[in-house]
């Protein structure tokens, strides 16, 4: 039987990032802006690890694996990615300066939160494009013992 660990596993890391977005949506909804800022740092520092991971020798292994379907060219994941940190990027900014308010904070988070359903969605979407096409094309190619290194390199990411 083929294995699918790859996807399965990049499948359930991203469900818990988009569960935790909801979370720092929800604490700020409270207007508990600590409590979003704790958990948004987490949410930033694995992001970045599961995207460094991803840039890393797993494209790489992906590019190699040659012609690809439309929407599936190994530079797209690389574009999602740069749009998804510029957008994390904001949200950063964002959720610093609820921490201390010029205006009142319930406008301001009402404000912010778009920010948040915005890099929520730009996930969605990258999340179907590599349950799609990146991980189950891995997953699909690579010898049991390349998909192990993977696997172990891509749950050290997990949040
Ligand atoms: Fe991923
Ligand atoms: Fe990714």
């Amino acid at each position: 039987m083929e294995d699918d660990g790859l996807t399965r596993l990049n499948g359930e890391i991203h469900e818990r990032l988009d569960e935790a977005l909801l979370e720092i949506m929800e604490r700020l909804t409270e207007l508990d802006i600590a409590a979003a800022h704790t958990r948004w740092g987490a949410v930033r520092e694995s992001l970045l690890a599961h995207r460094a991971c991803e840039d890393g020798g797993v494209h790489q292994r992906y590019a190699e694996l040659g012609e690809r379907p439309r929407g599936a060219a190994p530079e797209l994941f690389l574009t999602d990615h740069v749009t998804l940190e510029r957008l994390a990027g904001v949200c950063e900014e964002v959720i610093v300066a609820l921490g201390s308010p010029s205006s009142p904070l319930r406008r301001q988070v009402v404000l912010a939160l778009p920010h948040f359903y915005r890099l929520r969605n730009l996930l969605e979407h990258h999340t179907l494009r590599e349950q799609r096409f990146f991980y189950p094309a891995l997953d699909e190619h690579l010898s049991d013992e390349e998909r192990a290194g993977f696997i172990e390199e891509l749950a050290a990411t997990a949040l």
